[in-house]
């Protein structure tokens, strides 16, 4: 359907999915259709708080806010959620739809920015960082395509450990770290050229980013 209008009122969970800048002017085409006894208001946007959306509706619609990530593409999104501690019940609603995608996490509205760098963005830090293991597989002897497949297929294996272990990365690196072997030297060689501080640096970066996005 490509009738916003139309849309709304046909609908009771209204997904607010547009860039920061066209937020408040989508809001003002809709606010007459939005009911505060039949909608709940999901926005993705991560520039505006729940308050400032609540303002510029005008009524006391229940809004919740959600950051996915584009892997709910494949069923793998990391969303977090927050709404207002009064909006409890609707809030565990959407985060059964977000659920359908992915893993979820409710967590306080103060987080969502530092969500939106870690979950949102992260995707773009990991993929750069699968695109520069892939050269690297590619300079000690692997095809393009064989060297990513290895790369991503790693990265992979990797979270799954932590995921289903629940182990610090600390703990499974110490599992492949023979000492005097290739894989310490190569982990401090990146250390020593910044790895875990520039990511460090980046996300505090990004983070503070975020309030130009308005
Ligand atoms: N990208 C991410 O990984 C990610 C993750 C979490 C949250 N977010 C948030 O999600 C929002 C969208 O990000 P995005 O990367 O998907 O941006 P995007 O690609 O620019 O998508 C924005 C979409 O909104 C549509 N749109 C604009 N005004 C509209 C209106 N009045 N009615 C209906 N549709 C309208 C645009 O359609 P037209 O192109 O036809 O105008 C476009 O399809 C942003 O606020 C972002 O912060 C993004």
């Amino acid at each position: 359907m490509d009738d916003n209008l139309k849309a709304v009122v046909s609908s009771n969970v209204i997904i607010l999915a547009v860039l920061p800048t066209q937020l408040m002017g989508l809001i003002d085409s809709l606010k007459e259709v939005i009911s505060k006894d039949k909608h709940i208001l999901v926005s993705v946007v991560s520039a505006f708080n729940l308050q400032e959306i609540s303002e510029r509706i005008g009524n006391e619609v229940i809004i919740v806010r959600a950051m996915p990530n584009i892997a709910a593409a494949v069923g793998e999104s990391m969303t977090c959620l927050c709404s207002n501690p009064e909006h409890q019940s609707s809030l565990e609603k959407i985060k059964l739809i977000f659920d359908q995608m992915g893993s979820t996490l409710i967590i306080p509205e103060t987080l969502m920015s530092s969500a939106t760098i870690l979950g949102a963005c992260g995707i773009a830090f990991f993929m750069r960082y699968i695109r520069a293991a892939s050269q690297g597989g590619i300079q000690v002897g692997f095809h393009a395509a064989d060297a990513q497949f290895i790369a991503a297929q790693t990265a992979r294996g990797a979270t799954s450990l932590l995921l289903e272990s629940g182990n610090h990365p600390e703990r499974e690196i110490d599992k492949v770290t023979t000492p005097m072997g290739c894989t310490i030297a190569g982990l401090n060689e990146m250390e020593h050229n910044g790895l875990s501080s520039a990511l460090i640096k980046g996300i505090v970066l990004s983070y503070n980013e975020i309030k130009k996005l308005k």
